[in-house]
């Protein structure tokens, strides 16, 4: 479903995040991105989905070459198939929750209420994302994203500002979601809570996958 080979990128002479990182998810796989603070986790998120242009490899979405050279249709790949759940939430000013949501996808009023309820945000609904908390909007990407029922759905710390019940119902009903799917789901993270629900766990060290483990699920 995704195939990221041999990615390179560097910021000046001193930031060299990616070198040489290779990564394949599988449809309906749970994958997790693992390592320290500055090893470039975002920065291969951002690769993925565009944000930023490697230097050097090949990003792969169902076998299709995603690069500046089919612009036009890597984006229309990455704007229908893909679902992101960025580090710094990138949410709509002065927009009430429920619009944060039916403004981006074609998800049905109940389809969106569910996925607030499962959250448990369904409360919030008419609030203006100002006037929620660091984990109430948290979970409002988390729901965003998991609305437009992504092919692949990415995820940057999404459970960085939530408690620990709160975390293991937001991963538990995103891989929920996209095993249902049959999405792939990679998520980045420090959290160690998450470790137990993922598939695959691939450790990012010195710019390069170090080690990858494949484990039975719980
Ligand atoms: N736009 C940029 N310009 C210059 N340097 C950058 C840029 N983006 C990232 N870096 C550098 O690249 C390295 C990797 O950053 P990145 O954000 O990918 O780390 P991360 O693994 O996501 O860290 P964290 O766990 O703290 O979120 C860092 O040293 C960072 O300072
Ligand atoms: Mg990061």
């Amino acid at each position: 479903m995704i195939k990221i080979d041999n990615l390179y990128k560097s910021f000046g002479e001193d930031a060299h995040p990616l070198q040489g990182v290779s990564i394949e998810v599988a449809k309906s796989e749970f994958a997790l991105i693992m390592g320290r603070s500055g090893c470039g986790k975002s920065t291969l998120l951002n690769c993925i989905c565009g944000i930023e242009i490697a230097d050097k490899g090949d990003i792969y979405i169902n076998d299709k070459k995603i690069n500046l050279a089919n612009a036009k249709e890597s984006n229309k790949i990455r704007k229908e198939d893909i679902g992101i759940i960025f580090q710094q939430y990138y949410l709509l000013t002065n927009t009430i929750v429920y619009n944060q949501i039916a403004l981006i996808c074609d998800a049905s009023e109940d389809d969106i209420d569910e996925i607030l309820k499962a959250l448990e945000i369904y409360d919030l609904k008419n609030k203006r994302i100002e006037d929620c908390s660091g984990g109430q909007q948290q979970r409002v990407c988390i729901a965003r994203a998991l609305a437009k029922k992504p092919k692949i759905l990415f995820a940057d710390e999404p459970t960085a500002n939530l408690d620990a019940s709160l975390a293991l119902v937001s991963v538990k009903l995103m891989r929920d979601i996209a095993k249902t799917l049959g999405s792939a789901l990679l998520v980045i993270t420090h959290d160690d809570r998450i470790v137990p629900y993922a598939d695959t766990v691939f450790y990012l060290e010195n710019g390069k996958i170090a080690k990858k483990e494949t484990k039975e699920v719980s």
